[in-house]
C-alpha cells in the first residue's frame, strides 16, 4: 500500500499579488461542521453575507451575492449575463486584466471597442468619451485596481461618461474591494465583481457580485438565453434569493470563511481599513526610496495595496524572488507581458498589510541586494 503523508504548508508571509495572508479565524472558520446548502441555519448565514457585502461595496443592491469561482468568474457572470452576440462592448485596456475582459467580451459574443493606456498608467477619461462618440455601446467595462502594473483608475467620469451614453458601467474590484475606497452605488456602477483572496483576505474560491436594477432589467429580458448555465444570474436567483431553490451545491466551507472575512472587515471598519492599506504603502515607498528603489506606476496613481516595484538594472530580478521566497519565507509576485523583469509586484493586502510586514521585506531586500548571492549582470 502506497502512503501520502498529510501535506504541510511550508510558513509563507504572502506579499504576492493575492492570495493574501487570512486570519486565523478565517481558516478556522472552513474547518467548522458542515451543514446542507438548504439548511436554514445556513441560508440565514447567507443572508447575512448579502447584508455585509452590500456594507463593502456600499451598496443597497438586492442582488448582492458571491459566485462559486475565483475573481475570473465574477468577470464572466457579469460579462455573460450582459453581453449579447453582436452587441458593441466597450473595454479599457492597462494591464492583464483588462486584456482578460476583452477576450471573454469576444467570447460572449460582443464587439469590443478597445480604449488602451500604456501598461502602468491609468486610463484617461477622454479616451472613453472618443471611443464612446463613433459608437453607442451597451456597457463599458473598466479595471479599478490593475493588479499586474499597480494603477488606480478613477472611476466616477468614466461611470459618467458611459451613462451619457447609455451604457451600464461595469467595474473590476477584484484587487480594490476592502483595500481602498469602492463605492457602488455612490459612483452608480450597474454591475461590479471582486475576489475574496485579496484585500478581503479570505482564501480563494468566491466572487462577490453586485448587480443593479438597470443592469438585472437587462439580464433578466435578454432575446437570447445565457450562455453559461452556472452563472446564469436568473438561476442563481432563485437560489440567493426568497425562492432557495437548489441550483448547485454551495461551497459551504468558503462560505463560512467569506462570512467570518467580511465580519473583520466591518469590524474593523471600511475607512479604517483603507488608511491602513495608504500607511503600510506609505511605510514601504519611503523605505524603498532608502535603497534607492521606487515605484514604477503612474505618480498619483499608484495602488497602495500593490507595488509595483522598478528592479534595478543590475539586478537579476527572479533571484531575488527566489531568496525572499526560499531564504526568507516571503512571497511576492513578478512582472507580467511587457512588465516582465522589469518590476516586482508586491502586495500588502488585507492581513498581509502590516507594518511589521513591511519591515520584514524590506530588511530582507536590503540583505539580498547588498549580498553578493543574486547573480549581476554588469
Ligand atoms: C484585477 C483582477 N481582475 C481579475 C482577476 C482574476 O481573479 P482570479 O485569479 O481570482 O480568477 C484578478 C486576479 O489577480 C485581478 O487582479
Amino acid at each position: 500500500m502506497q502512503t501520502v503523508t498529510p501535506f504541510s504548508p511550508p510558513p509563507r508571509l504572502l506579499l504576492g499579488p493575492g492570495p493574501s495572508n487570512a486570519a486565523s479565524s478565517v481558516l478556522a472558520a472552513m474547518g467548522k461542521p458542515l451543514l446542507g446548502h438548504l439548511d436554514p441555519a445556513f441560508i440565514s448565514m447567507m443572508e447575512q453575507i448579502k447584508g455585509m457585502l452590500r456594507k463593502v461595496f456600499k451598496t443597497n443592491n438586492e442582488m448582492t451575492f458571491p459566485i462559486s469561482g475565483t475573481g475570473s468568474a465574477g468577470m464572466e457572470f457579469c460579462f455573460v449575463n450582459l453581453i449579447e452576440p453582436g452587441d458593441d462592448v466597450v473595454v479599457c485596456i492597462n494591464g492583464v486584466f483588462g486584456m482578460r475582459m476583452a477576450e471573454l467580451a469576444e467570447r460572449c459574443g460582443g464587439k469590443v471597442i478597445r480604449v488602451e493606456a500604456p501598461w502602468g498608467e491609468i486610463i484617461p477619461p477622454e479616451k472613453v468619451r472618443t471611443a464612446i462618440k463613433e459608437k453607442k455601446p451597451k456597457l463599458v467595462a473598466l479595471v479599478h485596481a490593475e493588479t499586474s502594473t499597480g494603477a488606480l483608475t478613477p472611476v466616477p467620469e468614466i461611470s459618467q461618461i458611459a451613462h451619457d451614453a447609455g451604457a451600464l458601467m461595469v467595474l473590476d474590484t477584484v484587487t480594490s474591494l476592502g483595500g481602498c475606497e469602492v463605492d457602488v452605488d455612490g459612483w452608480d456602477i450597474d454591475a461590479v465583481y471582486s475576489g475574496t483572496q485579496k484585500c478581503l483576505s479570505c482564501p480563494p474560491g468566491l466572487a462577490p457580485v453586485s448587480l443593479n436594477a438597470r443592469a438585472l432589467k437587462i439580464a433578466t429580458s435578454r432575446s437570447t438565453k445565457t450562455q453559461s448555465w452556472y452563472l446564469d444570474v436568473n438561476l442563481l436567483a432563485g437560489y440567493w434569493g426568497d425562492e432557495r431553490v437548489y441550483h448547485h451545491t454551495a461551497p459551504i466551507s468558503m462560505i463560512y470563511a467569506l462570512h467570518e472575512a467580511l465580519r473583520l472587515v466591518l469590524e474593523e471598519g471600511l475607512e479604517t481599513r483603507w488608511k491602513r492599506h495608504r500607511e503600510n504603502h506609505e511605510r514601504l515607498v519611503s523605505g524603498l526610496n532608502k535603497l534607492g528603489l521606487s515605484i514604477a506606476s503612474q505618480p498619483g496613481h499608484q495602488l497602495w495595496q500593490l507595488n509595483a516595484i522598478t528592479v534595478p538594472e543590475h539586478v537579476e530580478e527572479s533571484a531575488i524572488r527566489k531568496c525572499l521566497l526560499e531564504d526568507h519565507g516571503i512571497e511576492i509576485g513578478a512582472g507580467l507581458g511587457p512588465m516582465k523583469g522589469k518590476i516586482w509586484r508586491v502586495g500588502l493586502m488585507g492581513d498581509s498589510s502590516r507594518p511589521e510586514h513591511v519591515d520584514q521585506f524590506l530588511e530582507a531586500l536590503k540583505k539580498l541586494l547588498a549580498t553578493g548571492g543574486i547573480k549581476t549582470t554588469p
